[in-house]
């Protein structure tokens, strides 16, 4: 297989979000979640963290409890390693969210490859950059703000939560935001406006909004987003025009994986964000 065949990789990132035994049978949910954690650690200021360097692969990363589960995803990918070893982590990681979105009915997002490994250590962000989702919309604002998102990128990207589910050993929330999780739509934004949320303890007692009959669920970030009006307005936009939500979550999605990836002539990516700036 030639170094540098993308599609190939595309293709065995496919083969594989099929998983008859782990959650709703696909591990594209989980896989778009690793995507945007190794993402999302980015600092515009200090232009520390983001996807290069692959940094979750260093204990204190991995050991963020906002990562937990995440080790799911990379298992998933490591044979695809194996087959390809041309391609570093940081792309992998990255493609594979690219291509899970694509995979389970959602947009077409841009992507391109030139992330390295061999980051310094140092550069491995302190724990703590993700957000949290007990809290509300002062701390959303704070957490995407600091990467460089605006509220409608931030309400674009929740809407990522059509996919998945949260599990009680890994974040201590339970359930799926919407009955079909494995298939990319506008569903979760119409559920968090038109249905009725109750807050409501789950089994291992912590507190968050179920529909009636406890199917389905919300977090307390995401009905921070039907609370605040400025980000409402998008919720809005979104549960009506499925076509503006694909192109809008297209674009921050891409622009999230591109966080912090600065390429040289040659379009690797420089190590570290201080040195590209020499
Ligand atoms: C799952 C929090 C934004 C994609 C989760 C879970 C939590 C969470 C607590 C459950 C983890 C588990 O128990 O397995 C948050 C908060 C956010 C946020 C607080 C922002 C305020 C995003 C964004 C994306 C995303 C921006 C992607 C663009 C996902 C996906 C899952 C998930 C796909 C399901 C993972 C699975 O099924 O294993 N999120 N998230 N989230 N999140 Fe988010």
């Amino acid at each position: 297989m030639a170094a540098g065949d993308y599609n190939a990789v595309r293709e065995a990132i496919k083969k594989t979000i099929p998983q008859s035994s782990y959650d709703d049978g696909s591990a594209g949910p989980v896989l778009v979640r690793l995507a945007w954690h190794a993402s999302g650690t980015y600092d515009k200021k200090s232009g520390t963290g983001g996807s290069n360097g692959a940094t979750m692969r260093y204990k204190l990363e991995a050991s963020d409890e906002a990562n937990n589960g995440l080790e799911y995803a990379q298992k998933f990918l490591e044979p695809i390693k194996q087959q390809f070893p041309w391609i570093s982590y940081a792309d992998l990681w990255t493609l594979a969210g690219v291509v899970a979105v694509e995979y389970m009915s959602g947009p077409k997002v841009d992507w391109k490859p030139g992330r390295v490994d061999d980051v310094d250590e140092q550069y491995v962000p302190p724990n703590g950059r993700l957000p949290d989702a007990t809290q509300g919309q002062d701390h959303i604002r704070s957490i995407f703000y600091r990467m460089g998102f605006n509220d409608q990128e931030i309400v674009a990207l929740s809407g990522a939560h059509n996919l998945g589910r949260c599990h009680a050993d890994r974040s201590g929330f339970e359930g799926p935001w919407v009955p079909n999780p494995t298939r990319f739509s506008n569903t979760y934004f119409k559920l968090l406006l038109h249905s009725q949320w109750y807050k409501r303890k789950n089994r291992v007692g912590v507190e968050q909004y179920n529909d009636e009959d406890n199917e389905l669920m919300m977090l307390p970030t995401d009905m921070a987003l039907l609370k605040d009006p400025k980000f409402r307005v998008w919720v809005e936009k979104y549960a009506e025009d499925k076509d503006l939500f694909y192109r809008d979550f297209a674009a921050a999605f891409g622009k999230l994986l591109e966080l912090g990836v600065i390429r040289g002539p040659e379009g690797k990516a420089f190590r570290q964000y201080a040195r590209a700036k020499l």
